[in-house]
């Protein structure tokens, strides 16, 4: 066996930022206190209900992953965020319409001591949203400066030993790397002189990694996923995860997909629709935001199917990927998925999807396992990109020149056999041949 990493023990309360007190930001904190409380279940969560294998399939040893790596509890969890509106967690929970008003109200008081600070916004980033909630600055780094503050305030004045970030803010329009984007010093010019290559997920990253807070993004917008940002994150030894909390069609496509592309079953065409009546669903509605989105749920396909490898089977694959608007269902998604297959001799057939989920109630538990993991990841001295957590994501951030993991079955491997690893017990290949010898 190797020796096990040494983690610091999860000593004291984590502070959990959360930028954008939406939807998947309201749903996590009113769960998570629901849970503490012993209202209802952490379903859907690795942290609080799943288990891991440790040795030999003889063994029989499984115990819950909360039992093999120190994570904070969460009764010691501490909730802070910022939101463009004013409304406190109550209040935006009640708009976000997911949880029930009755299990609500058993957690009002919690909820209403949480209040929005004034956010970090350029409209330009986000075009379908405007609030009253905004910081004003000198510049972007003057606006940096701020979101400093509010973090260490934060900390001092709820005496929290730790801390993690994670935006859950709306999507942002596309951007692609820019020469402000490539250096730190670059990057902190880029601030100083409002540069429009840096949106407001950028300046709440920078002053998170900053400090050394450990940074998540649930959205598909670049944030934290630029040279400089990374290079910074070394420097204050601080973990990243993100992009794109892998929920819904997207999940259901990394469920599938790797099935197909295992038996060697052609994709011709996959055809996935959704309608979201939420106010993200409203944000996405915009082409630009939309697009961001769209090129974060377009890549899985191509990676986890390898058409170089298989071209004869998916090289010609036609995927078409549709957000619409429709305010009826809330945060109530549909998704349809029509799948266009190939088998033996050419024959063609058809598989259709159609999930009715709900998208915060499937985000919720993403949001506290990444948080928890992130801080176990900084008390374990791991930094820079945490690629253990792709599981999580839909955009999975990844080394350059790598490839990202798409498959879920690959992905939670990795992250299971990260959390064997810090405790130095053997990795599990599923070779398997010493039950045979
Ligand atoms: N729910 C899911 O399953 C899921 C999955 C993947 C990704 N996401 C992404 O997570 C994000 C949050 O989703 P949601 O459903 O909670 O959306 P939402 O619209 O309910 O919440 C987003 C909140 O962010 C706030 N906001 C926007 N820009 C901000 C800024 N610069 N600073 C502070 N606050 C800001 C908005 O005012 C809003 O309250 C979205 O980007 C969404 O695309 C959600």
């Amino acid at each position: 066996m190797a020796e096990p990493i040494d983690i610091a023990p999860a000593r004291g309360r984590l502070g959990v930022l959360l930028v954008g007190l939406g939807a998947v930001s309201t749903t996590t904190i009113a769960g998570t206190i629901a849970v503490r409380k012993g209202f209802a279940r952490p379903i859907g969560s690795l942290t609080q209900m799943g288990t891991v294998r440790l040795g030999k399939r003889t063994e029989g040893r499984s115990p819950k992953i909360s039992d093999v790596v120190p994570l904070t509890a969460l009764d010691d969890l501490v909730f802070g965020g910022w939101d463009i509106f004013e409304d406190d967690c109550y209040a935006a929970a009640r708009t976000a319409g997911v949880i029930d008003p009755s299990l609500l109200e058993k957690v009002r008081p919690e909820l209403e001591q949480i209040r929005p600070w004034p956010a970090v916004f350029d409209q330009h980033y986000v075009k379908r949203l405007d609030g009253p909630n905004v910081k004003k600055g000198r510049n972007k780094r003057d606006l940096a400066e701020q979101v400093v503050a509010d973090i260490r305030r934060f900390k001092a004045e709820h005496a929290l030993d730790r801390l993690v970030m994670v935006w859950c803010g709306s999507t942002e329009i596309f951007m692609t790397e820019s020469p402000a984007h490539v250096t730190i010093e670059s990057f902190e010019n880029a601030l100083e002189k409002n540069d429009p290559a840096i949106p407001s997920s950028m300046v709440y990253a920078y002053a998170a990694i900053r400090e050394g807070v450990p940074y998540a993004n649930a959205a598909p917008n670049l944030s934290a996923d630029i040279p400089a940002l990374v290079s910074l994150a070394l420097k204050t030894r601080t973990p990243l995860a993100g992009k794109d909390l892998k929920t819904g069609q997207t999940l259901i496509k990394t469920i599938v997909a790797p099935g197909l592309k295992a038996r060697l079953l052609g994709v011709q065409g996959w055809y996935s629709t959704n309608i979201l009546g939420n106010r993200d669903g409203e944000v996405l509605d915009d082409p630009e935001s939309f697009k961001t989105k769209e090129e974060s749920k377009k890549s899985v396909l191509d990676y986890i199917l390898q058409p170089q490898l298989y071209p004869e089977l998916y090289e010609n694959l036609c995927h078409v990927v549709r957000i619409n608007y429709y305010p009826p269902r809330g945060d109530n998604k549909e998704g349809w998925d029509n799948i266009d297959l190939v088998g033996w001799l050419g024959y063609p057939m058809q598989l259709k999807i159609n999930f009715l989920c709900r998208d915060s109630i499937l985000a919720a538990p993403i949001v506290l396992d990444v948080a928890l993991f992130l801080d176990l990841a900084s008390r374990a001295n791991m930094y820079g990109i945490q690629e253990w957590l792709s599981f999580y994501f839909k955009s999975p951030v990844h080394a350059p020149g790598l490839y990202p993991e798409h498959d879920l079955f690959i992905q939670l491997m990795k992250l299971k056999n990260t959390l064997r690893f810090l405790k130095g017990e053997e990795l599990i290949t599923h070779l398997g041949r010493e039950y045979y010898d």
